[in-house]
């Protein structure tokens, strides 16, 4: 049985070329969705959609993003719509980090994780919200983190952006439910990625991600497509009454009150 059907809908996922990202652009094909990958990293994010053309049968194409510069977020929309005529879902899931202490990161490394993962978000949803408010459609899910509901040790200044997520989120749920654009947040705990094993892969973001795993209720990191559902659910008609919330995907790690 397919989770949601979104035949003839066109959804723009950023980040969709590996992680979580491509697990939401594959449960999206799956539920009969066309998706554009924007991504900065255009190999991988082609050789994503080739596979999801092939195994889907759906229309999934690349275009090469760097969603910290507007003009290109606009550049991409401007192609999305050329070539689907519309986008009916944006899903920010483009992200990255570095676990250091905030007294050992730097002012360099505060702009290039704010850009990413907060200025990216601001950017897609001011190119595509135009478009979305002139059909008087579409839904965004925004792809937080456990770590902006209850912080994160050796992420002080990711889990900052991820809180700002959350609250622009509410703020933009707020400002367009009379546009009939419903705008909600996915916040993951501890998920097995290519961004993941970067961190693990350093002494300090290995320590840390070690004892946050042996707390996970559910004891185990999550999968890409464990989440990715979650993000189809939203976006999908079964949620026309659900706009300006989170939801944890993250084993149990942190509990909502
Ligand atoms: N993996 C986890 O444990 C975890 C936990 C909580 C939240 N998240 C969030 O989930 C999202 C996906 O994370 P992931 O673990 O799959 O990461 P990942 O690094 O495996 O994938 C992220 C994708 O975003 C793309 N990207 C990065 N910077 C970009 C830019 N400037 N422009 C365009 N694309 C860019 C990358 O190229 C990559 O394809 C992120 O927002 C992350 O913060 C991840």
């Amino acid at each position: 049985m397919s989770l949601a059907d979104l035949t003839g809908k066109t959804i723009v996922v950023t980040g969709g070329a590996r992680g979580i990202g491509k697990a939401i652009c594959t449960s999206f094909a799956q539920c009969g969705g066309d998706v554009i990958i924007a991504d900065i990293r255009l190999p991988e994010a082609q050789a994503t959609a080739t596979e999801l053309c092939r195994t889907t049968g759906r229309r999934v194409v690349a275009i090469q993003t760097d969603l910290t510069n507007l003009d290109d977020v606009v550049q991409m929309t401007s192609q999305a719509l050329e070539q689907f005529g519309k986008i009916d879902v944006l899903v920010n899931n483009a992200g990255w980090d570095k676990l250091k202490p905030f007294l050992k990161t730097t002012p360099d490394f505060w702009d290039k994780v704010i850009a990413i993962n907060y200025k990216g978000v601001l950017n897609t949803c001011f190119a595509v919200l135009p478009h979305m408010v002139s059909r008087k459609a579409g839904s965004i899910v925004n792809i937080s983190s456990d770590t902006g509901r209850v912080g994160s040790m050796g992420e002080a200044v990711y889990s900052g952006t991820k809180g700002a997520i959350i609250a622009f989120s509410k703020s933009l749920a707020r400002e367009h439910a009379r546009d009939n654009i419903r705008v909600n947040v996915v916040c993951p705990g501890l998920i097995d990625t290519p961004l993941l094993k970067e961190i693990m892969g350093e002494e300090f973001g290995g320590k840390v991600v070690d004892s946050i795993v042996r707390s996970i209720p559910l004891r185990r990191l999550g999968q890409p497509d464990e989440v990715s559902p979650m993000a189809v659910f939203l976006a999908s008609d079964s949620a026309r009454y659900i706009t300006g919330q989170l939801i944890s995907v993250n084993g149990g790690l942190a509990m909502a009150g």
